[in-house]
């Protein structure tokens, strides 16, 4: 019974009275606090300050960037785990612009694969694309470095718009025998 009464003490003084002794340690303790004294100078490197800016102002400004990342195996991976990431809610998997999120807007998601996309927009553009936003799509330059978002263009352009470009069964065939096909169709 004495010990129960102690617990129940325990518990119930400290909330009473102020707050539990511990939750203000955090700001006890030897540290600077906000508006005094001069900050310290951070150690070389722990805080990233290269890659991660964009440099250009706005979309129009990244039409004619050439893509300066080489689509490499890892490069194409790296894009498509962040295509699954950021993209896939609106895009949907395949970048068809049938993502269950996208469904809610008044304007589907473009379709990633269209000829609209595939020919009409440069490199630079979809980069920018996914750097600024669109009309509605919203902006991922928070979300992913300069070159990461060259990874995705280059999931884009090598997978997603590479599946099953065949218009006929013989066009299919000769691509899958010369093996052309490979390199998109999964
Ligand atoms: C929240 C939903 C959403 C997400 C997430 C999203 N998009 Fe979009 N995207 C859209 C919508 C809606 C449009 C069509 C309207 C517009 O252009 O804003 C679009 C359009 C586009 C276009 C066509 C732009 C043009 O000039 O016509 C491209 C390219 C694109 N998205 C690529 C991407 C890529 C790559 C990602 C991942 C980094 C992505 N989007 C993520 C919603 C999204």
């Amino acid at each position: 019974m004495k010990k129960l009464l102690l617990i129940v003490c325990m518990l119930a003084i400290p909330t009473v009275v102020v707050a539990w002794p511990w939750s203000r340690d955090l700001m006890n303790q030897p540290s600077i606090k906000p508006q005094e004294g001069p900050l310290n100078t951070y150690p070389k490197d722990s805080v990233p300050v290269k890659g991660l800016w964009t440099k250009v102002v706005d979309r129009d400004a990244t039409e004619g960037m050439k893509n300066p990342v080489a689509p490499t195996k890892k490069s194409i991976a790296m894009g498509r785990a962040l295509f699954l990431t950021y993209c896939l809610p609106c895009h949907g998997t395949s970048g068809k612009g049938d993502g269950l999120v996208g469904k809610v807007f008044e304007m589907q998601p473009a379709d990633l694969t269209s000829d609209y996309v595939k020919n009409d927009l440069s490199d630079g553009w979809l980069w920018g694309t996914i750097t600024f936003g669109s009309y509605i799509m919203p902006r991922y330059d928070y979300d992913m470095t300069p070159s990461e978002r060259w990874d995705v263009v280059n999931f884009v352009r090598n997978v997603l718009e590479k599946r099953m470009t065949a218009k006929s069964k013989e066009e299919r065939a000769s691509q899958v025998l010369s093996g052309s096909a490979k390199k998109g169709g999964e």
